[in-house]
């Protein structure tokens, strides 16, 4: 029996899954770390927690493996930035993908470089939740740790530096750093030179379903793989999850509700918003691309609802609870912006509203009220494709929030598409357990791997009266950014 195995470095925790050849789970462990918050807006987390829990997890399912595990891929949370010193040592603490202090390095990027020549080489405006802002910040904020910085590496490529001592990555999570040129899938020598950015400090470039390198006698004793296994590139979560929920053609594909939110087209053509509102990347399959649109607390509103608001409930409470109260939360609109918002309006200053609250309103009705409004935010992302003519043949739902029925038949009602949720839930690990398969010569392309291992349930539709009611809502949604915007501005300048 040939085993494959994919890791997922998540914001909430590790997860580790150890699958056979035709997809199915054999063994799943999950290790949760924290995440720092040293001011609003800042978002950071220690390598060494991912570390921790990657090698507590493997040793956990490797003990399953009564066969040859054949290959190891590996996921995770995109764009946070890892500085390692000449020994390999990691210099601070990571600044992740929900951080939004880079703001003014944003604009720095794009004076430096202009803006149009910059989405023209990377495909996407300059983003503070992307890698090359943070970069930018540390050189003007801790120079002395910019100074001793000797490798720059996304968080999954730091845990392959672990597993292998390659200094490594792949294009589907590297074109999220903003240092490539993704029609090309290398790293752009223009954007480095002008930002000062020193090519050496950054890792070997690989497609996704490439080896990368094998396991190390230390990484062996900490995590029960054998010494010699291939590492594949894998991909960044957005991407590995495309290929564990089946996207991996023109046309196809799916919403994720993680932490944050996504919603990704599978593109033959490299498609670019000249607008930036969607992040265009390359994709784990060599020689395509990706658009998708991100918001940034998805999943993150219900667990802060949950946390700070309903401790005693269950998500599936939660979700009962939800179920009481009529679409449209009897004129509730909830605002996802808990860490500002990426798609489609680009502000860190934007911060999470309920619209309409009224004495009537219950706890229900805020519970409902946030999956609605992190629908909408996801419909808003959908909106921006439409206008970009990308084809959209097929719609795959994702990630914790899609196990919820609720979450599922709203999503189909706003999108008035047929969506349907893969039978395997665990998209990022099982595409990048068959990016592994491909590398290591179980599959031979990442196509043959979807279509030996993912399968899905049967397809939702959506109704037309619901659809009525919420897009009455949605255009009250729409507006109230605008209406906002300079309010949450003077907000940051008081804090
Ligand atoms: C995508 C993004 C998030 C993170 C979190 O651009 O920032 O989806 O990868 O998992």
């Amino acid at each position: 029996m040939k085993y494959l195995i994919g890791i997922d470095i998540g914001t909430s925790g590790t997860k580790s899954v150890l699958f056979d050849t035709d997809g199915k789970v054999v063994a799943s462990a999950l290790k949760e770390y924290p995440l720092y918050q040293p001011k609003n807006g800042w978002a950071e987390q220690d390598p060494a927690d991912w570390w921790n829990a990657v090698c507590e997890t493997l040793a956990e399912i490797t003990k399953k493996a009564d066969g040859e595990i054949a290959g190891v891929g590996l996921s995770g949370q995109m764009h946070g930035l890892v500085m390692l010193d000449e020994s390999g040592e990691v210099l601070r603490k990571s600044i992740i993908w929900c951080d939004g202090r880079t703001s003014e390095e944003c604009t720095l990027i794009e004076d430096i470089i202009g803006r149009e020549r910059f989405i023209e080489l990377n495909g996407n405006p300059a983003l503070p939740g992307f890698t090359a802002s943070k970069i930018m910040w540390v050189k003007r904020h801790e120079p002395d740790v910019y100074a001793k910085c000797k490798h720059i590496l996304l968080p999954k490529d730091y845990i392959r530096y672990k597993l292998t001592g390659e200094f490594a990555t792949e294009v589907s999570d590297a074109s999220g750093m903003q240092l490539m040129d993704i029609a090309n899938r290398c790293w752009s020598e223009e954007i480095c030179e002008k930002l000062g950015i020193d090519m050496s400090l950054l890792g070997k470039m690989h497609e996704s379903p490439e080896v990368t390198g094998y396991i190390t006698d230390e990484a062996s004793v900490l995590t029960g793989l054998k010494t010699g296994i291939p590492v594949a590139g894998g991909a960044g979560d957005n991407a590995a999850a495309a290929i564990g929920t089946g996207v991996c053609s023109d046309g196809k594909a799916f919403t994720t509700i993680g932490t944050s939110g996504v919603v990704f087209v599978h593109t033959d053509k490299m498609a670019v918003d000249p607008k930036g509102r969607v992040h265009t990347l390359c994709c784990a399959v060599p020689g395509a691309w990706h658009v998708m649109g991100c918001i940034q607390a998805a999943g993150l509103s219900l667990n802060w609802f949950r946390n700070n608001l309903a401790k005693d409930l269950s998500y599936k409470e939660i979700d009962a609870a939800a179920e009481s109260v009529a679409p449209g939360c009897d004129g509730l609109i909830y605002l996802p912006y808990l860490m500002g918002e990426r798609t489609p309006i680009l502000d860190t200053n934007a911060r999470g509203t309920f619209f309409g609250l009224s004495a009537m309103h219950t706890r229900e009705h805020m519970a409902r009220a946030v999956i609605e409004g992190v629908s909408y935010a996801l419909y808003s992302c959908l909106d921006v494709l439409g206008e970009m003519n990308v084809k959209l043949a097929d719609m795959a739902l994702c990630g914790g929030g899609a196990k919820s029925k609720l979450w599922q038949s709203i999503l189909a009602d706003m999108y008035m598409l047929p969506v349907k949720t893969p039978i395997a839930s665990e998209g990022p690990a099982l595409g990048v357990a068959i990016l592994a398969g491909v590398a290591a010569g179980v599959y031979k392309s990442v196509e043959e791997g979807c279509a030996r291992t993912v399968a899905f349930n049967p397809e939702i539709n959506g109704d037309k009266a619901m659809n009525e009611t919420y897009m009455k809502y949605y255009d009250l949604y729409k507006s109230l950014y605008p209406a906002l915007k300079d309010s949450f501005a003077k907000l940051n300048k008081i804090r």
